[in-house]
């Protein structure tokens, strides 16, 4: 075989066909769960290997024992640390969403991987949930425009990207068991397509089934998800993984799409897949063609990699912490910034006219690549703000940094896992990746969370008590600076997989910090970085804020480019800020973070859809994200081609002194809607690089899926026909043109 070439589909059948001749049920069954905590069983005899997975999204995870959940300890598993997908979809760059991927994809194989566990493309519902910096955007196809070429960029090092976690995991708090009640069309208008585009454009080679249930079921073990959506709607042939102790039930789960089932737990042999399993089939509870069904799928996968016969050799080695590695992630992270204000122009900084700098908070000496959960990695390095800033402006600035406001130590998680906490001790099903079903009991909720909540209220007292000393350390030291840079936000105690957030505001009393220091110093830059929306009741006093999600390795390198103008900001929040979490869909409606079931009663009404339609400002809005230059849009014209796509063109033009890049969005409006529809929906957008006085013609094309809504009845997406305003704007809310599409 040619060095790259890929087996026909047919060739694949085939070769399939005769491995299924040969393997014994027992063999059978050991491919389709895990053998080790993140590798599925192997049939030597055969020279089928096992699947080796890791997580995750921002990077390849440490080692780990493969029967305990602990790392290994190893000094071999250091990688480069990649943007979070929540700053990835803030660059709105699908060329970096495919380098990420690719970046990931290499890494991944370098390090000996088969299935890497990312990305994850929930849609994020509510600012609270604890994920949320793993996801990329509220809005559904701005996730599904940067999932599809990240996924393609994955593969293309003969690793299998995981899509995850399909669908509609929204919340952490009780995620593996709380029952979602979502209506069709929700489901099908704003938890699906990500996947939908993921699976079908992406050609992702495998997905995972969420921890939770929708509408009743649990998604590892849904007919209608995984069998009637994913299967027969979308035509998926690649693999189904469970999420680690996704699957509760063994029959259900054999009966429907679920392929292999991983967990937490070390105790193989009893995984639902295993002898439980085995017993069904004996009693003729489930047929045998379930299993097979199953492993045609791994075999297709493996095929697919390059993981069996003769192209073995032809597969891809990949490369782990390449310099090529560190360069697509630091201009992944300098597009990922967001300047929400800078009313003064006091960005960027001139470096000439520095002697004294001072730095404040405790972003800006931080590590994040240790935390978050499964997310976690051992980074090969990573450059705090700090750091970044020293390194940018050497040695003959005085650059003087306060801590300015208490962090409660937290254990490492290399050292202590909350992980391998969860299997330690059961009764901690707060914050546990997985319990066993019977320790899941309303009771065992309450005490831990009850738990969790005392251990927060301790900290907060540890908390105001240390901070009257650092507060009056940063009030002294800001007094006789050039420039101050505040750098604070959240952290991954407060960002996490396995709890969400109680509210949205800034930790350790910043906001009380922040005013005070506004007070002597108003030319303050305010920095945070966090993994999601906080309220910042200062805003209007700032003249600068500069928003960073955790943006990998090279963090501290992007943030001290952009503060100092070598680069300038370009990135749009890919998801609303509100003033207050009230505000909120779900601050209003109360359907978020409890216990037992949730009902996504604000259907298609959340973030900007919500905000639209309710008409309440928001902090800053979808899209927003300001340059140090300006741009404007001119000329918008549009052909709608009969029962075909519509063609729109606008020219932007750089009016300002310095380059830079503007993200154009294109929303559409229906004028006189057919059905209940949102005020407006983000259909297109385009980012532009010009150089200063430079302009260019945009061209993007609607098609009718553009214009469509789910019809439950039809079961189907409908495009009425009539007149729909189309809108190009900076942001959801600074719309620069306007026109009238018609479809017939
Ligand atoms: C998470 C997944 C992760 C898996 C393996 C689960 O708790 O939800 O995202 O890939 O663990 O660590």
């Amino acid at each position: 075989m040619r060095p790259g070439a890929k087996m026909d589909s047919r060739k694949i059948e085939k070769e399939i066909d005769k491995i299924m001749k040969k393997l014994t049920l027992d063999e059978k069954l050991a491919m389709i769960h895990g053998a080790t905590l993140f590798k599925s069983g192997a049939v030597e005899r055969l020279g089928i290997p096992g699947i080796s997975t890791s997580d995750g999204p921002m990077g390849v995870r440490a080692e780990f024992m493969g029967d305990r959940w602990i790392p290994a300890g190893n000094n071999d598993d250091m990688v480069s640390y990649l943007p979070s997908n929540s700053a990835l979809a803030s660059t709105w760059n699908t060329v970096l969403a495919h380098d990420m991927g690719h970046v990931l994809g290499a890494e991944a194989r370098g390090r000996g991987k088969d299935m890497i566990l990312a990305p994850g493309i929930n849609i994020k519902r509510d600012p609270r949930c604890g994920r949320n910096f793993e996801y990329m955007s509220e809005d559904p196809k701005l996730t599904a425009t940067l999932a599809a070429p990240f996924v393609q960029g994955i593969q293309e090092n003969d690793v299998a990207a995981c899509v995850k976690h399909f669908a509609v995991n929204c919340q952490e708090t009780d995620r593996l068991m709380v029952d979602e009640e979502i209506d069709d069309r929700t489901l099908y208008e704003v938890y699906l397509p990500a996947f939908k585009a993921a699976v079908q454009e992406g050609n992702a080679y495998s997905v995972m089934g969420a921890y939770n249930k929708i509408n009743g079921q649990h998604c590892c073990e849904s007919k209608n998800l995984l069998d009637l959506i994913l299967r027969h709607e979308w035509g998926y042939d690649g693999v189904v993984i469970s999420d680690w102790g996704g699957v509760h039930k063994t029959r259900e789960a054999a009966e429907c799409s679920m392929d292999l089932e991983m967990s937490v737990f070390p105790d193989f042999e009893n995984y639902k897949f295993a002898n439980p399993l085995k017993e069904c089939i004996q009693k003729g509870e489930v047929s045998e063609d379930r299993i097979d069904a199953k492993v045609r799928n791994l075999l297709r996968m493996m095929y697919r990699l390059k993981m069996l016969g003769k192209q073995k050799e032809n597969r891809k080695t990949g490369a782990y912490n390449a310099p090529e590695h560190r360069e697509a992630i630091l201009r992944t992270a300098e597009e990922s910034m967001i300047l929400l204000k800078n009313e003064k122009n006091t960005l960027p900084l001139n470096r000439k006219k520095i002697k004294k700098l001072v730095v404040v908070g405790q972003n800006a000496a931080k590590i994040h690549s240790d935390g978050g959960g499964s997310a976690e990695i051992k980074a090969l390095y990573e450059i705090c703000p700090l750091m970044g800033l020293k390194m940018y402006l050497g040695g003959n600035v005085q650059v003087e940094y306060v801590k300015g406001y208490h962090v409660p130590d937290k254990p490492k998680t290399f050292e202590q896992n909350w992980q391998a906490a969860s299997l330690d001790e059961l009764e901690n099903t707060t914050v546990g990746q997985a319990v066993r079903d019977e320790e899941h009991t309303e009771e065992n909720h309450r005490k831990g969370e009850e738990e969790r909540l005392a251990r927060i209220e301790e900290e907060k007292a540890e908390i105001h008590e240390k901070n009257e000393k650092l507060f009056a350390q940063a009030l002294e030291a800001v007094k006789d600076a050039d420039a101050v840079i505040f750098v604070g936000g959240l952290n991954h105690d407060i960002d996490s997989e396995g709890f969400d957030r109680s509210d949205m505001k800034l930790p350790y009393e910043q906001d009380i910090l922040i005013e005070e220091l506004l007070k002597v110093r108003e030319d303050m830059i305010v920095a945070l970085i966090g993994g999601a929306p906080v309220e910042m009741p200062w805003r209007n006093k700032a003249q600068t804020i500069l928003w960073s999600y955790y943006a990998g390795m090279e963090t501290g390198n992007a943030f001290a480019r952009i503060i100092f103008g070598e680069v300038n900001p370009s990135g749009k929040l890919a998801e609303t800020f509100p003033v207050q979490y009230e505000d909120c869909a779900t601050g209003q409606n109360g359907q978020f973070g409890k216990w037992g079931s949730i009902k996504l009663e604000e259907g298609l009404y959340y973030g900007y859809r919500h905000f639209d339609r309710q008409r309440i400002a928001p902090a800053f809005c979808f899209g927003h994200g300001l340059s140090y230059t300006s741009f404007e849009y001119s000329g918008l014209s549009m052909i709608a081609e009969k029962g075909k796509n519509v063609k729109l063109t606008f020219t932007v033009k750089n009016t300002g002194k310095r380059a830079g890049a503007e993200i154009a969005q294109v929303y559409v409006a229906p004028i006189s809607p057919q059905a209940d529809r949102p005020v407006k929906e983000l259909k297109a957008y385009a980012k532009i690089e010009l150089a200063p006085g430079k302009s260019r013609k945009v061209s993007l094309t609607l098609t009718q899926e553009d214009f469509a809504y789910f019809d439950v009845h039809l079961h189907d997406f409908i495009a009425d026909a009539g007149d729909y305003e189309i809108l190009v704007g900076a942001s959801c809310q600074d719309i620069r043109l306007k026109g009238i599409a018609t479809l017939e």
